[in-house]
């Protein structure tokens, strides 16, 4: 039923969304695939285009699977209105990455009418109704941002005076944005000699964090320190922001660099962080694709899923005098980026 759906929708709507079918007219073998609805994000970053291409080569007619993708550009409105056209198509799950937590109760309430079991994936949703969703696979981004505090609360220790920092934010109301941000401001509280001087949401996206960090640089110029950045992409645009202004990005404080950290480990991200560029680099994996195959598989044989499933992710750094390092209790292990780090790296 699902496939024939999805057939006549994309005989007379065209490509949006656009599926992965192959062959339309192999209905036969098409009847026995899962039809999966997939709302992505957008394509806002490295780490973003990775995702994408994670769940679209896990999701193939092969793999038993017929993944109908939607590209949410950004904006809420187009995810919302991609749910609803899976549910029309009744597609047998709908996987969404929600662009922010708040908004999805009424779509996701149709979806549960409709008998449509949801998976979110990356960021989380606050709904009512727990029994709106099925199973989360992500990150988890608050113990991101707490490594990442926990780390430069250990090399900052032996400087002297006050240290600034400026923070450039990921989208306002996203989980990543929300956990990331919540660490650093506990952060700041609890270091008596860390002063923000500035924040301010630049959307996950390069040109945007260029953008923030030269108004930044504008306002405080040699005064900044750290620059707290939520994503690689931003990363990317304040390193190119700091080198246009005349100063440099790096660990030496004293010398007048600006330490630069990051999250994603993508591998720009990390040949920056190989180069010193970016100081520490907190890994947020992209790879959903075939644990996400698993839950469907799972459901579909009609077993119980984990409601929760956290992904395994390092932290990277330039710097291999420090190996590891112990915060909040807990201990840290760090990895130095090489020539065979950035090899084995995927996206
Ligand atoms: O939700 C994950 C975040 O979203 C990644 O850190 C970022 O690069 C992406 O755009």
């Amino acid at each position: 039923m699902a496939v024939m759906m999805t057939s006549l929708f994309l005989l007379s709507c065209g490509s949006n969304p656009s599926a992965k079918t192959g062959n339309l007219q192999e209905t036969k073998a098409e009847e026995d695939l899962i039809t999966v609805g997939f709302s992505q994000i957008g394509a806002e970053s490295d780490w973003r285009l990775a995702c994408t291409e994670s769940v679209e080569s896990a999701f193939t007619t092969e793999n038993g699977f017929n993944l109908i993708f939607d590209d949410g550009q950004q904006k809420q409105e187009n995810q919302l209105k991609a749910i609803r056209e899976f549910i029309d198509m009744d597609v047998d799950y709908i996987i969404l990455d929600p662009i922010t937590e708040e908004g999805w109760d009424s779509a996701l309430q149709e979806a549960k009418e409709a008998g449509i079991p949801v998976i979110i994936v990356d960021r989380q949703i606050s709904v009512k109704d727990d029994s709106l969703y099925t199973a989360w696979v992500g990150a988890d981004f608050r113990t991101e941002g707490d490594r990442a505090v926990g780390w430069l609360s250990t090399v900052l220790a032996s400087q002297k005076g006050f240290i600034n920092f400026v923070h450039i934010q990921g989208t306002t109301g996203a989980t990543a944005q929300i956990g990331r941000t919540e660490a650093l401001k506990d952060g700041i509280v609890n270091h008596n000699r860390w002063v923000l001087l500035a924040r301010e949401d630049a959307d996950f996206v390069q040109a945007k964090g260029r953008e923030v960090m030269e108004d930044f640089l504008k306002r405080y110029g040699s005064r900044i320190n750290v620059c707290y950045c939520e994503n690689d992409n931003e990363a990317y645009g304040a390193l190119q922001a700091i080198s246009a202004a005349g100063y440099r990005a790096g660990q030496d404080i004293d010398q007048g660099e600006i330490l630069v950290v990051s999250f994603d480990a993508t591998r720009q991200g990390l040949r920056y962080t190989m180069d010193g560029s970016i100081s520490m680099n907190m890994e947020c994996n992209p790879l959903f694709g075939p644990k996400l195959t698993e839950v469907v598989k799972a459901l579909n044989r009609g077993e119980a899923v984990n409601r929760i499933t956290y992904m395994e992710e390092q932290q990277f750094v330039h710097d291999d005098a420090l190996q590891s390092f112990r915060y909040d209790g807990n201990a840290y292990p760090l990895t130095t980026v090489t020539e065979d780090v950035l090899a084995g790296r995927k996206y």
